[in-house]
């Protein structure tokens, strides 16, 4: 039906509706495409959403309510200062999951040990480990921050007794499910099972998330880079060779554009959608990182999943894929070079063959 505006021209009478499916009958519908499937994994994901959605309105509301902006006093395992909004997301994440029957061991960035499931409730059969909040240097400034989760299946799927480091220090290749929450200017839920990535737009007037981003692809080639290149001075040669080769402008070559947040979540997620790539090389001149900075339990493998499932690459600085790499402890870190195909192959090819 067309109808005239003031000015005479025609417009569609009613703006046309979107289909709206939320993220809770998303999962119901994907449920029943598995036969036998018990519910189980269902009801853990909507026990993570829930707690995404409490931070989140927590997020909203920073600026006005006391103790959600600011440091508190205490130092994590990690030695880095815990924010309030760090303690804050992680009490609410581990509340509503350590509970919810489906886990057998959780893992948090904020804990030094594994989380165990209290006595008295049910001890299920996936394991989590979680970064509750990503990005805390953003927090006071009201710069886009995230969660980001990485589920495994236990060792042994029909144990009831409690979890081990070993269900948790398992390879990235192996999670049946990962995915990160941005709380930037929508908040978004983004997450695969392993058979492509699909993303959600909380409806704050609902408090739903519902389907935005189905089938979720990065693009194969990208103008975007993403590092911390005030650290440049220590990385190795072969990563300062890779950075000058993309910024030179040699024979009218046109360099790419750079973008760094400092929210892991926030940069993966844009170059995702806008294709490029996000390097976290380790400091070969200084012993801050080593091995670099990031997590690979609940900050490299998850998002190393959700880029490839989106057709890009995750690798290290070693060119050693992300998701294959075995995992020794709970809070090691690893170097990340992330991104589109094409940008994360020209990386490799700076890295010595072995
Ligand atoms: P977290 O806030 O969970 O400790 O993670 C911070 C990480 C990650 O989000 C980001 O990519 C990186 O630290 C930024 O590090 P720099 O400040 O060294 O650039
Ligand atoms: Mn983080
Ligand atoms: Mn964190």
């Amino acid at each position: 039906m067309k109808r005239k505006t003031i000015s005479g021209q025609l417009v569609n009478a009613s703006p046309k509706q979107k289909q709206l499916i939320s993220l809770s009958q998303f999962i119901i519908e994907e449920q029943l495409k598995i036969p036998y499937a018990s519910g189980e994994f269902s009801a853990l994901l909507n026990h993570l959403v829930y707690a995404a959605k409490i931070v989140g309105r927590e997020v909203r509301k920073a600026g006005l309510l006391d103790g959600i902006l600011g440091s508190t006093e205490d130092t994590n395992v990690q030695g880095e200062t815990q924010m309030k909004l760090d303690q804050y997301a992680d009490n609410a994440f581990n509340n509503s999951l350590k509970i919810c029957g489906h886990l057998c061991v959780l893992a948090s960035e904020e804990h030094e040990e594994v989380i165990q499931i209290p006595e008295g409730y049910a001890i299920g059969k996936y394991t989590m480990a979680i970064d509750p909040l990503d990005g805390s240097s953003n927090i006071d400034t009201n710069v886009s921050i995230g969660t980001i989760f990485s589920i495994h299946q236990r060792l042994d799927p029909g144990s009831k007794a409690p979890g081990e480091h070993k269900d948790l220090l398992q390879k990235g290749s192996k999670q049946i499910c990962a995915g990160y929450i941005i709380y930037g200017s929508s908040t978004m839920l983004v997450l695969t099972t392993g058979k492509g990535v699909t993303g959600f737009t909380l409806d704050p007037s609902l408090g739903e998330f519902l389907l935005s981003h189905p089938s979720m692809k990065t693009p194969e080639k990208g103008d975007i880079y993403s590092a911390n290149e005030g650290n440049a001075g220590y990385w190795s040669p072969e990563v300062q060779n890779y950075i000058s080769h993309i910024k030179s402008i040699e024979g009218g070559k046109k360099p790419k554009t750079g973008r760094y947040i400092g929210s892991l979540v926030a940069d993966v997620h844009r170059n995702l959608l806008k294709g490029g790539i996000f390097l976290y090389p380790n400091d070969t001149k200084s012993s801050k990182y080593p091995n670099g900075k990031l997590r690979l339990l609940y900050e490299a493998a998850p998002m190393a999943l959700i880029a490839e499932q989106a057709g890009g690459m995750a690798v290290t600085v070693k060119g050693e894929r992300v998701l294959d790499l075995q995992p020794t402890e709970l809070h090691e870190r690893t170097t990340l070079i992330i991104g589109s195909k094409n940008e994360v192959e020209e990386f490799l090819k700076f890295i010595p063959k072995k």
